[in-house]
């Protein structure tokens, strides 16, 4: 593996540590995995590379050297397309696990070594009757999440 940009589950602390756990747990759960079957996760985290078995991917790079602001932008980019492909009737994946394979993209497409990946998002139709793409992760309530100043 060939990050550019380093990852670690220890960066999600606190609450965001507690949603990250429970959208593991329910991940797996609604796959039918259960959580202490290493294997059986191994194989799920290995259709990442297949792309979940989407047709498409999209790649983002950002140049080296550029600050995270520039990440940001590359973020809010990801985003907008996301929001895209579901006005199309499309769905995508965002995948934070094909920027750990930088270097093989990179040789394989031929893209300049000065550009660094960030993630990659699978995308195509839905298959909406996959276990996969039915469930759904509870989200956090705005009150939790946004401070109003007054
Ligand atoms: C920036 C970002 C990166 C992600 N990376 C991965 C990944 O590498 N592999 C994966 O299985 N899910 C990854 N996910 C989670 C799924 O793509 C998806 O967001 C999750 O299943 C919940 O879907 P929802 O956000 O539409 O509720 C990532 C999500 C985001 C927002």
């Amino acid at each position: 593996m060939t990050p550019d940009f380093p990852f670690s589950y220890g960066e999600f602390y606190g609450a965001y540590s507690e949603r990250q756990k429970a959208q593991g747990a329910a991940y797996y759960q609604a796959l039918g995995i259960a959580i202490e079957d290493f294997d059986e996760r191994q194989s799920a985290i290995r259709k990442n590379l297949e792309f979940f078995g989407a047709p498409h991917v999209c790649l983002l790079f950002m140049p080296e050297f550029h600050s995270v602001r520039i990440a940001g932008d590359v973020g809010m980019y990801g985003q907008t397309f996301l929001l895209a492909l579901a006005a199309h009737g499309l769905g995508g994946v965002p995948q934070t696990l094909l920027g750990f394979f930088a270097d093989t993209a990179r040789e394989v497409l031929g893209i300049d070594p000065a550009m660094k990946m960030l993630f990659g998002i699978s995308f195509g139709y839905p298959d909406t009757t996959s276990a996969a793409s039915r469930y759904r992760i509870e989200k956090a309530p705005v009150d939790e999440t946004v401070t109003f100043h007054q």
